[in-house]
């Protein structure tokens, strides 16, 4: 299979870069840019490309590739800072932008030369997004300038011999225009790819990979009943058959009929289908724990023992598998990366581990790749378009302190939210909808009476990646019917909130 290989420098958009190449039906990964020679060559991509980031090329300690990179003679993109990082190595200059008219931020009209391979076939002139302080000033020996705007006169460069290329600004965002047939023509005409990542294919060579490691042992699965680990189950249970073993851990931090209705669907898909009941041992050990990561890390380090103790119950497993998936690896933190949140099934991991290995089968994959995968192992579409459900439930949708009297409350708001818009069969559904129970109280009036009690807030995203996410612009009606009815049904909630922030700057969970 061919790969491309994106080192990553720390820019905010990384991850879409990522995407991008993927949704060109070719694989990549991104890896830290400081990956070694060895694992540069063993890696052995098709083409390289360089992220953009925070620092400066001409600061001392500036991150720098390995230089093996550039004698692998294969084609490299630098993107922004990638970009000046490729023409200072290779002989050109950058400078600091002198004053502020030679910084640019955001959308910026581009003037293209459309003899390069990168622009063939696109208008001369279009926008493209920049973010960038400094600017190349002088250009590499065997570099042509290919693009230009207003205040940067090196807005691309272009080696067509040695098919290095370099752009200012960002092609993976979708403020610019053709971003998208760049990437693409440096994947197809520059680097010759044949777009031989497809889930089909994806599918053979996880099992085979699976099979070849595990041979006749046993693993077990944690099976939260969300699209990831059904995904993962399925895909397992065609890899080693009776040796899967699924565990669904119940903690009791489930939303309403959850844990029934996994149970029905999976206790007939899978043979080794084993519920356990933990919201008491749980709830006791989440008593007065109000800080967001502590709770996390609790509960995920509760998740693992409850599977040591199942595995040991079964016995001889030497696999613990998990429905890990790409966002949840990035966002839980690796090298440089800041820590967003710790994923109940990355970073909340306890140090110490009772199996011989854990298995992430979607380790590297983004969310609509594993419901394509869910779609081409045969489970019911349903499943597969489920909306998200972290893995801590809704201990992490009820801020601060929980208690089971404050989740059976968010457990019947979340319902008639749930209920209401499903049935509104809005056109443009949201990505992911639920409610939460905040830590405030306060003061209203029912029938002639005072009352002081808890207020909902209600969430809803349209996202494509849940990286990024921009809150639903609903009906009125039906946050007014929403609305009525739990103020109405659930006794202890007297206010209900929208919730009207994108992420970034928030996240989609409260905590
Ligand atoms: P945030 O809150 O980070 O959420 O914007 C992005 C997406 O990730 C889901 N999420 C989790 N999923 N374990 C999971 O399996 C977790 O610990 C976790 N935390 C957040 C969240 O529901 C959203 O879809």
């Amino acid at each position: 299979m061919q790969k491309i290989l994106i080192l990553d420098f720390g820019g905010q958009y990384n991850q879409l870069i990522a995407r991008r190449v993927r949704e060109n039906h070719v694989y990549c990964e991104v890896q830290p840019f400081s990956l070694s020679r060895e694992e540069i060559l063993r890696f052995d991509p098709i083409g390289v490309i360089f992220t953009g980031g925070p620092r400066s090329v001409y600061d001392a300690d500036a991150p720098k590739p390995d230089p093996v990179v550039f004698s692998l003679g294969v084609p490299i993109l630098g993107i922004c800072y990638g970009c000046q990082l490729l023409a200072q190595t290779l002989g050109g200059e950058v400078i600091p932008a002198q004053d502020d008219s030679a910084r640019e931020y955001g959308k910026t009209l581009t003037v293209f030369d459309t003899s390069c391979a990168l622009f063939r076939g696109l208008p001369e002139e279009s926008v493209t997004w920049m973010s960038h302080g400094d600017y190349l000033s002088k250009v590499p020996e065997g570099f042509s300038l290919a693009a230009h705007s207003a205040a940067c006169p090196t807005a691309a460069i272009c080696d067509e011999q040695r098919k290095i290329y370099g752009v200012q600004f960002h092609p993976e965002v979708n403020h610019t225009e053709y971003g998208a047939a760049m990437l693409r023509a440096f994947l197809y005409e520059v680097c010759g790819a044949v777009g031989d990542w497809t889930m089909a294919d994806f599918k053979t060579r996880a099992i085979a990979a699976i099979r070849d490691k595990v041979r006749d042992g046993k693993v077990l699965l944690a099976l939260s009943g969300g699209v990831d680990s059904s995904v993962a189950a399925a895909l397992l249970s065609e890899a080693v058959g009776k040796n899967l073993n699924c565990v669904f851990v119940d903690h009791g931090l489930m939303r309403l009929h959850e844990g029934d209705e996994i149970e029905a669907v999976f206790s007939k898909r899978e043979g080794n289908f084993v519920r356990v009941n933990a919201e008491e041992r749980f709830l006791s050990r989440l008593a007065d724990v109000t800080e967001p990561e502590q709770k996390r890390k609790i509960i995920g380090e509760e998740f693992i023992r409850v599977f040591e103790e199942e595995a040991k119950k079964i016995g001889a497993v030497d696999y613990l598998a998990q429905g890990t998936i790409y966002p949840d690896v990035i966002e839980s933190g690796r090298g440089d990366a800041a820590v967003i949140k710790s994923h109940h099934n990355v970073g909340g991991l306890p140090a110490c581990v009772d199996f011989k290995e854990i298995l992430e089968p979607l380790r590297l994959l983004f969310k609509d790749e594993v419901r394509q995968l869910g779609r081409e192992l045969g489970l019911p579409e349903a499943l597969v378009s489920r909306q998200p459900f972290p893995g801590p439930g809704l201990g992490i949708r009820v801020i601060g302190e929980l208690t089971r009297e404050k989740l059976d409350i968010l457990r019947q708001a979340d319902y008639i939210f749930r209920e209401e818009l499903e049935k509104a069969g809005l056109p443009d559904a949201p990505g992911q909808y639920f409610a939460a129970l905040t830590d405030m109280r306060s003061v209203g009036v029912m029938g002639d009476g005072r009352t002081y009690d808890r207020a909902v807030a209600l969430r809803s995203v349209q996202t494509s990646d849940f990286m990024t996410a921009d809150f639903s612009r609903l009906p009125w009606e039906l946050l007014d019917r929403v609305s009525t009815r739990i103020v109405n049904e659930v006794r202890g909630v007297n206010r209900v909130l929208y919730d009207i922030t994108s992420k970034p700057p928030a996240t989609v969970e409260y905590e």
